[in-house]
C-alpha cells in the first residue's frame, strides 16, 4: 500500500509545473497520503533535499510560471553512484512512489530510478513538446502563446518598414514550437529540424518574392534547425535582401501558464497519484489525440521519437507563399 509519495521537477522549467505540483499534493492529501517535495530535481535527491509539502505550500501557485521546487540539470545524477545515492535517500525517507516532472533527460533519470526499485511515474513538463506518446507537454501551449504575441508585435514594425523578420524560437531538436506559432501567427515560412531541406525551399521562395517586389515576410526558425544569422546571411547573398533576426530565448519559458496548460497539468498530476495508488509505475503519463489521459511504459517512451506533423508544416509554407489571384 502506498503511503508516502514525493514529487520533483527537473531539467528546463516550464509554465504549468507548479499547477502539476499543486495537483499532486492536493490529490495525495485527498487520498490520505504524505507528500514530499524534492528540491532542485535529481541534484536535490542526491543531496537529500527532501521536505514535506503541505496544502498551504501549494496555495496560489497554479497561476505562477517556474517551479516552487526549483530545478537543475544534474551532472552527478548521470553517474551510477549519483543514481544510487538518490535512490538510497528516497528509501531512507520511506517514500514508496516518486513523480518526476520534466523533459526527455528527466525521463531517462526516471527510468534509472525505476530500475533501482523506486516506483516512478513521469509527467511531461517541457515547453518543447518533444516527448513521445503524448500529444502535448505541460508548458508548450504557453510558450506558443508567447511567441505568437511577440510576432504580433513584430508585425507592427515589419509592416511599417517592409522588412523580412526571422524569429528564432526554442524547442531543442523539435520544431513544434516553431510550427504551431508559425501557423497561429500567419508567418510566411517555418524552418524546423525535422525537415532539413526546408530551409533551402524557404530561402528560394523569399528570393522569388523579393524579385516580384515583396520584401516583407516573417519566418519562424526552430533553434534546432540552425541560426537566424546564418539564414539571414544566405538570403542576403542570394537576393541582396536585408533581414532582422529576433531570438526570443528564455522569455518563452516565463509568465503565467495558459488555461490549457493549467488544466493539462492538473489532470496529469492527479492521474499520476492515482496510477501510483493503483500500483502502476515505470510509466509516463500523457494525453492522447482525443484528449484522453494515457499511461505508457516509460522505457518505450524514452526509446521512441515524437512524430512530426508534416501536414501542418506544408500548410504553413503553402499558405505563406501563395500567389495573389487576379482576374483574367
Ligand atoms: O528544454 C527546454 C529548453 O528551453 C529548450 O527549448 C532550450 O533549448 C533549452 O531548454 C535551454 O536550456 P537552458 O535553460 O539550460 O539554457
Amino acid at each position: 500500500m502506498v503511503k508516502k509519495i514525493a514529487v520533483l521537477t527537473s531539467g528546463g522549467d516550464s509554465q504549468g509545473m507548479n499547477a502539476a505540483i499543486r495537483a499532486v499534493v492536493r490529490s495525495g492529501v485527498f487520498h490520505g497520503l504524505e507528500v514530499y517535495g524534492v528540491y532542485r530535481g535529481f541534484q536535490g535527491l542526491i543531496e537529500n533535499d527532501i521536505q514535506p509539502l503541505t496544502l498551504p505550500m501549494v496555495g496560489d501557485i497554479l497561476n505562477r510560471g517556474g517551479t516552487i521546487l526549483g530545478t537543475a540539470r544534474s551532472q552527478q545524477f548521470l553517474s551510477e553512484e549519483g543514481q544510487r545515492l538518490a535512490a538510497g535517500n528516497l528509501e531512507r525517507h520511506g517514500i514508496d512512489g516518486l513523480i518526476v516532472i520534466g523533459g526527455n533527460g528527466s525521463y531517462k533519470g526516471a527510468v534509472r530510478l525505476e530500475r533501482l526499485g523506486i516506483p516512478t511515474v513521469a509527467l511531461p513538463g517541457t515547453i518543447d513538446n518533444d516527448i513521445a506518446c503524448t500529444e502535448r507537454t505541460i508548458g508548450f501551449d504557453t510558450a506558443v502563446s508567447i511567441v505568437v504575441d511577440a510576432v504580433n508585435r513584430l508585425r507592427d514594425t515589419f509592416n511599417s518598414q517592409k522588412r523580412l523578420f526571422i524569429v528564432e524560437v526554442m524547442g531543442r531538436h523539435c520544431g513544434d514550437i516553431a510550427l504551431h506559432s508559425a501557423l497561429a501567427s500567419g508567418a510566411e515560412g517555418v524552418v524546423v529540424p525535422e525537415m532539413p531541406h526546408g530551409v533551402h525551399e524557404v530561402i528560394t521562395r523569399i528570393a522569388e518574392c523579393a524579385k516580384r517586389g515583396k520584401g516583407h515576410s516573417i519566418v519562424i526558425l526552430a533553434e534546432g534547425a540552425g541560426k537566424g544569422s546564418d539564414i539571414a546571411r544566405k538570403i542576403r547573398s542570394r537576393c541582396g535582401m536585408e533581414s532582422r533576426v529576433t531570438v526570443l530565448g528564455h522569455i518563452q519559458r516565463g509568465g503565467s501558464p495558459t488555461h490549457y496548460d493549467r488544466i493539462l497539468a492538473t489532470r496529469l498530476g492527479h492521474f499520476a497519484v492515482e496510477r501510483l495508488i493503483a500500483g502502476d509505475h515505470g510509466i509516463a503519463c500523457g494525453v492522447s489525440k482525443s484528449d484522453e489521459l494515457v499511461a505508457t511504459d516509460i522505457e518505450k517512451v524514452v526509446s521512441s521519437r515524437k512524430t512530426f506533423n508534416v501536414q501542418l508544416y506544408n500548410l504553413v509554407n503553402n499558405l505563406g507563399f501563395v500567389e495573389q489571384w487576379s482576374p483574367a
